[in-house]
């Protein structure tokens, strides 16, 4: 098994990073795609559900964000009175991109009796037009908590085609995709399949379809630390972005890990100089249009609350 080795340089910029939380009153909150040096580093790895969760949670006056825009505006809603530093404004998503306020307004315009169903990689602007915001974690349950027999689902297309096998509503999917998850192919997967035989294949919800049928389990990153914990199979093939390899690699030791998918560029843009820098110059410092900033934070409130 490929073991994680931490570098001296590393191992130096953790402890000065740990030096400015603990000046600054800072946590450092790391997605699960984080590179594995940032998982040594941060108080909090977890998936986007466990992340935004967290940030509700914390006494610390600053959150340093390691992870993508989307998950620092997140924060930012749930804790207006903090500040939220993302350590790099390249840290976007791809995903997040392909919808705008004004396209769902359309769309919502389109379907007047449909309710909206919101996955949380969107800007803040978009949440504030939808009825619920959802994660992998919980897409099924907050779809069936709308009133609403009709449901736009965005912008994930492949997560809405999955959620739709899930439900008897009708769901009405937007066009958006992550290219991390959908740049795979059947062979892949056979090859994958003949090199570890006796390994599970876990699979994120972002998948398309066609690929999800191999999966033995499918779910959010976080879904997959828990099962391959209490699950009884020793190798698994991991069906997401493949830093989750690190990260189950670290949390399951005994078991283990390869990666079936590629590298996700917008997560890969944080490293453990740019958390340095970002706290000793407090940036970059997470600010939401106040004009849509309640309305955004009601429909990510709705899906906490549940
Ligand atoms: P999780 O909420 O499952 O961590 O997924 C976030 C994400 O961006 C997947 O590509
Ligand atoms: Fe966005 Fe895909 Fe990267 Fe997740 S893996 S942050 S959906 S681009």
């Amino acid at each position: 098994m490929s073991k994680f080795q931490i570098s001296q340089q590393q191992q130096k910029i953790i402890k000065e990073i740990a030096q400015l939380k603990k000046e600054k009153n800072a946590i450092l909150l790391a997605h699960n795609y984080m590179r594995p040096e940032i998982f040594e580093a941060a108080d909090v790895c977890g998936d986007s559900f466990e992340l935004s969760k967290k940030a509700m949670e914390t006494d610390a006056e600053i959150i340093v964000f390691a992870g993508v825009h989307f998950m620092a505006e997140t924060a930012k809603l749930l804790n207006p009175e903090k500040k939220v530093l993302l350590p790099s404004l390249r840290a976007g998503c791809f995903m997040a991109d392909m919808i705008t306020a004004d396209r769902l307004k359309i769309m919502k315009q389109k379907h007047p009796n449909a309710g909206v169903c919101l996955y949380v990689n969107s800007a803040a602007s978009v949440k504030a037009e939808a009825d619920i915001c959802c994660t992998s974690a919980n897409a099924v349950e907050m779809v069936e908590r709308l009133p609403h027999d009709e449901i736009i689902f965005a912008p994930d297309k492949h997560l809405a085609e999955y959620v739709a096998t899930k439900t008897k509503k009708r769901i009405i999917p937007w066009s958006g995709f992550c290219h991390v998850h959908t740049n795979f192919s059947h062979e892949k997967i056979v090859r994958a399949k003949e090199k570890y035989p006796h390994a599970k294949i876990m699979m994120h919800p972002e998948t398309p379809g066609e690929f999800l049928k191999y999966a033995d389990h499918i779910c959010g990153t976080g879904g997959m630390i828990t099962f391959s914990k209490k699950d009884d199979a020793k190798e698994y093939l991991v069906g997401t972005e493949e830093g989750m390899v690190w990260r189950l690699r670290k949390e399951v030791p005994e078991k283990e890990f390869y990666p079936l998918m590629g590298s996700c560029i917008n997560m890969k843009q944080i490293t453990l100089e740019n958390i340095r820098e970002s706290l000793i110059q407090e940036k970059y410092d997470i600010t939401i249009d106040p004009k849509i900033f309640e309305k955004a934070k009601r429909s990510l409130t709705r899906m906490m609350e549940l």
